[in-house]
């Protein structure tokens, strides 16, 4: 079920791609139907070229045969398609849960458009119960991890198998055990603060559309709705 309503989103993500864009391509298991969707598209003519958030989504699109454009090469992408972890009701989100939130946010940043697509298991009443990620440099970690338990918030350093997770930028990931988040950008503040923080998972102001599968529908809602 939740991954029909995954694909459900992806699908009607690519309705909104246009021949010629440029486009932001998001990381994980929604974005990668997304991908397939577009691939297809791709087969049968449309002309896109698009800045991949990870090198899992690049070796994807490889895969599929849509066309890669350097990051450094663009100023602004025509549109942005990515999952979350959660929304709530402002369209402000958790991600990061595939480990790619820096390179998500900067391409976020540089978008026109971002639409966010996600099955109706992430639509939340209010952020915190996932897990929020958060990007660390690797020289210092306990101490940074230590930085924030200070501030209240509990955290794990992310492992895979026996070591470290690593991600594409060669950092740390913290999941940090927030609970319910009262007030987002204060959070996002704060932790910001830490020296050693990258960047965070908190997402506030980067979904202009949301695309959320719901049984075999696809609710699209705009941020000024
Ligand atoms: C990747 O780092 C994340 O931000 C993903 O966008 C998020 O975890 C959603 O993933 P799924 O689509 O696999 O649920």
């Amino acid at each position: 079920m939740q991954n029909d309503e995954k694909r459900i989103a992806g699908e009607a993500a690519v309705e909104l791609v246009r021949d010629g864009m440029t486009l932001g391509l998001g990381t994980g298991s929604t974005v990668a139907f997304f991908l397939k969707a577009l691939g297809e598209k791709v087969r049968l003519g449309m002309k896109v070229r698009g800045v991949p958030t990870s090198e899992r989504t690049a070796h994807l699109c490889h895969q599929l045969g849509i066309e890669l454009l350097d990051f450094a090469s663009v100023d602004r992408l025509d549109l942005n398609v990515d999952g979350a972890d959660e929304v709530d009701h402002d369209f402000r989100m958790i991600k990061g849960g595939g480990g790619a939130l820096l390179r998500e946010k900067l391409v976020a940043l540089a978008s026109r458009r971002n639409v966010i697509i996600a099955d109706s298991s992430k639509a939340v009443e209010r952020l915190g119960a996932f897990p929020l990620p958060v990007e660390i440099v690797r020289f210092g970690h306990h101490q940074i991890k230590r930085r924030i338990e200070e501030m209240g918030v509990r955290s794990t350093l992310r492992i895979t198998g026996d070591v470290p997770y690593i991600t594409d930028n060669g950092h740390y990931i913290l999941d940090c055990q927030t609970g319910p988040i009262p007030d987002p950008a204060a959070l996002e503040a704060r932790l910001k603060s830490v020296t050693g923080v990258v960047d965070t998972g908190l997402f506030l102001c980067h979904c202009h559309t949301l695309i959320i599968g719901k049984g075999d529908e696809a609710i699209r809602r705009n941020k000024q709705d």
